[in-house]
């Protein structure tokens, strides 16, 4: 199993974390929040931990992470682009704005900017159907957003327009 080394400088946090639980594996989904609220992501390093700590095999552990849309196996961009395409918002162009990001981000759906800066994903519905098409940045809703809204978006996370942001 590869662990990248740079995992390693928060390993002291992941303990703390980790052990801040008791050892049963009727918390490992609760683990793995605190984690990914925490670091955006689930370092392989943290999983190895969490399965020493409850007892659950590591391939057990990493099946889990995969399984869940909510943890990401990667670190993610400094600023998280969700844009929902569920029924409501996809009948109301969630498309467009998807391809916009694409256009300035230079990321498609699932990826991250090689800065490490942005991050793009696409959602099922985010429940807040009225105001479609909805976006989240960073935890921030966004509702009936236009794609001539979008540039206005990225500059409010530090990004430019036109090509790839924060060039
Ligand atoms: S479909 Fe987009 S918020 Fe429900």
């Amino acid at each position: 199993m590869y662990i990248d080394p740079r995992e390693y400088e928060y390993h002291s946090e992941y303990e703390r974390m980790i052990k801040a639980y008791p050892p049963e594996q009727r918390y490992l989904l609760a683990i793995m929040q605190d984690i990914q609220k925490e670091f955006h992501y689930l370092p392989r390093l943290a999983l190895k931990i969490i399965s020493q700590h409850i007892g659950v095999p590591f391939s057990k552990v990493y099946a889990i992470a995969s399984f869940y849309k909510a943890f990401s196996l990667v670190p993610k961009g400094r600023v998280v682009f969700r844009v929902c395409d569920g029924t409501a918002c996809h009948i109301k162009n969630s498309e467009t704005l998807i391809d916009q990001l694409h256009k300035q981000l230079g990321i498609g759906p699932g990826e991250t900017s090689a800065d490490g800066e942005y991050s793009l994903e696409t959602v099922n519905c985010l429940g807040a159907c009225a105001l479609a098409p909805v976006m989240v940045v960073n935890g921030k809703v966004y509702g009936k957003v236009g794609p001539s809204s979008i540039e206005k978006i990225i500059k409010e996370y530090g990004g430019c327009c036109h090509g790839q942001a924060g060039k």
